[in-house]
């Protein structure tokens, strides 16, 4: 008599035979359904959480960063610019990483086409709903309202608030030192983007001296609050609510949460109940307006709203200007040239005027030049809404239709565009003069992504940013800070060393050691 132990073990085999010709059929199905000239299989996907935490394994996961540390490789290698990734688990899928301007253009138009996967942004969405985790009628709603924000008189604001706040550094932070050395150029970027978003978009001013001040009522800064909260999202969407409690960085990630809702609370109600309602325009005012005429907007659509642009603009610029400083200081000869550009029209030493921003096309060069090597958004995700085509093609200049069936993710890669040769020459190279040639590719430069859904924020940051740059380079010099153990490294040694990045909600510098010498 068979025994049962057996009995069982043959039902689990054939379970699992059948699940494995299940799914193979299923793999075979979505294969040609896209119709593409080439497709390759891994076991997860590249937007799953665990292929973003494993190491490249040959068949199981191209691993962390994997179109940051692939760039353009993988599409030279398929020959299209288009690629077809399949994973396996936890059901066949397939997604579409595209470096092809014209196709990623279409994308980017055509929104109700290829919409944004909001599932995959619900991890930004724990304040309340919001501009960029949402789709559809809600998202044309938060948008509606935001967008009045960002004209010129609000660009104005941004020019003054961010000069006085560059000016403050210099006097009552750096003083009179000639030289001032920086372990990592981050702890001034992203207190630099903190203070002019905070000031520029919500009427807060917070000053360098009393930064680190927790002011009654708090266990922590505004300032720590909102770092903490930007390095926590994927753990407070990845640890259920009850485990919170049980590890002391589980704890402060907590508490940075609570922090910065309370904040928030603060700076509604503050507003609200102003004793003389002062005129201002900037995007508090407007998200307040919004939920007092519009039942429908509610305190927590105002406290989604507010702590989505805190966190879209904050790390996206303080990164955005610490690769600046750390090109710009390992490629002396480009400071140079920024330097004169700046000189030439700053001939008195002055501080620059909002109406001259326009002139200072080198500074505005030379960033998109670091977002073009650097984009802190690495790729766009989107899908299919329906059963659609899409045209790619390839460095001879052929075209290849691909089928997308419905429900197809696509992910626009931004290193990807950004590193293809066949729009950028040498795309290693550090060449600001690129984007002064009146002909550079502007399909091919996604930072800010494109279409309806690109972001609000492009004139916001570069308003700061030129700021930011110009009155830096016009007083001090900035170099790569020497250090014994690295004293006999090469420069692609250096390079590699000073601009490595690691991945968090927007790609990150490692270290970047500087020094600032006054001129
Ligand atoms: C260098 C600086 C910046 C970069 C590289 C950047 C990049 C991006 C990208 C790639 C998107 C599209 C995201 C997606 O589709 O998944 C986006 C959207 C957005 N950005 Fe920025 N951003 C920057 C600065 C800012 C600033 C300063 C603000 C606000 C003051 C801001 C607010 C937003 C908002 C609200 C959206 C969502 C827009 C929508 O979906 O309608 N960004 N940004
Ligand atoms: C594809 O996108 C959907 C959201 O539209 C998401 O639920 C699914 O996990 C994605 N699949 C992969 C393989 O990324
Ligand atoms: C920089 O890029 C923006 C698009 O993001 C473009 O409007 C602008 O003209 C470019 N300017 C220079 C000088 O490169
Ligand atoms: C991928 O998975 C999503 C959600 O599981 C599904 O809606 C979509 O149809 C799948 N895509 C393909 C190409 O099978």
């Amino acid at each position: 008599m068979e025994s049962l132990s057996s009995k069982v073990l043959l039902f689990g085999v054939s379970c699992l035979v059948l699940l494995a010709v299940q799914r193979y059929l299923e793999y075979k199905r979505i294969v040609q359904a896209i119709q593409a000239p080439s497709h390759s299989t891994t076991l997860l996907s590249v937007r799953s959480v665990l292929g973003n935490i494993l190491p490249r394994i040959r068949g199981i996961t191209r691993g962390r960063m994997a179109t940051w540390v692939d760039k353009h490789i993988q599409y030279a290698k398929s020959g299209w610019d288009g690629v077809i990734q399949v994973n396996m688990w936890p059901k066949p899928n397939a997604t579409l990483f595209l470096a092809d301007a014209a196709a990623i253009k279409e994308v980017t138009t055509a929104r109700a086409r290829f919409p944004k996967p909001v599932k995959v942004y619900r991890a930004l969405s724990f304040f309340g709903g919001n501009i960029v985790a949402s789709e559809g009628e809600d998202w044309k709603r938060y948008r509606k309202i935001a967008a009045p924000t960002f004209n010129d008189r609000n660009n104005r604001l941004i020019w003054d608030e961010t000069t006085r706040i560059i000016l403050a550094l210099f006097d009552d932070v750096w003083g009179s030192q000639d030289t001032v050395i920086l372990d990592h150029a981050l702890t001034i970027t992203l207190p630099i983007a903190l203070f002019v978003l905070s000031a520029a978009a919500f009427g807060r001013r917070i000053s360098w001296t009393d930064e680190e001040g927790i002011p009654p009522n708090h266990q922590m800064s505004f300032k720590v609050a909102i770092h903490e909260v930007s390095l926590g999202c994927l753990v407070k969407v990845l640890v259920p609510e009850w485990a919170m409690g049980l590890t002391a960085h589980l704890r402060r990630v907590r508490l940075a949460f609570e922090e910065l809702n309370i904040y928030m609370l603060e700076m509604i109600s503050q507003r609200r109940n102003a004793e003389k309602k002062e005129e201002r325009h900037d995007l508090l005012t407007n998200l307040l307006e919004a939920s007092a005429d519009d039942l429908t907007f509610n305190d927590r659509d105002l406290t989604g709203n507010i702590f989505i642009f805190l966190l879209a603009g904050h790390e996206t610029t303080a990164h955005t200007l610490c690769y600046t400083f750390a090109l710009l200081a390992l490629y002396q000869d480009e400071q140079e040239i920024l330097f004169q550009h700046i000189k030439s029209i700053l001939a008195d030493g002055r501080i620059p005027t909002y109406e001259e921003m326009p002139l200072f096309t080198q500074s505005m060069a030379v960033f998109n030049e670091t977002l073009r090597m650097f984009p802190p958004v690495l790729g766009i995700p989107k899908y299919s809404a329906e059963d659609t085509r899409l045209i790619i093609s390839n460095d001879a200049g052929e075209k290849r239709d691909f089928g997308l069936p419905q429900g197809t993710n696509i992910t626009l890669d931004v290193a990807g565009l950004h590193y293809n040769p066949r729009y950028w020459k040498d795309p290693e190279e550090f060449r600001p003069a690129r984007f002064l040639d009146p002909e550079w590719p502007r399909d091919a430069f996604l930072p800010f992504s494109a279409g309806p859904r690109a972001c609000i924020g492009r004139k916001f940051f570069e308003t700061e940013g030129i700021a930011i740059l110009t009155l830096m380079i016009s007083r001090y010099k900035i170099e790569i800070k020497e250090e014994p153990e690295f004293a006999r490294e090469t420069f692609a040694e250096r390079k590699a060393r000073v601009l490595t990045s690691k991945p968090g909600l927007t790609m990150t510098p490692v270290r970047v050691p500087l020094v600032f010498k006054r001129r």
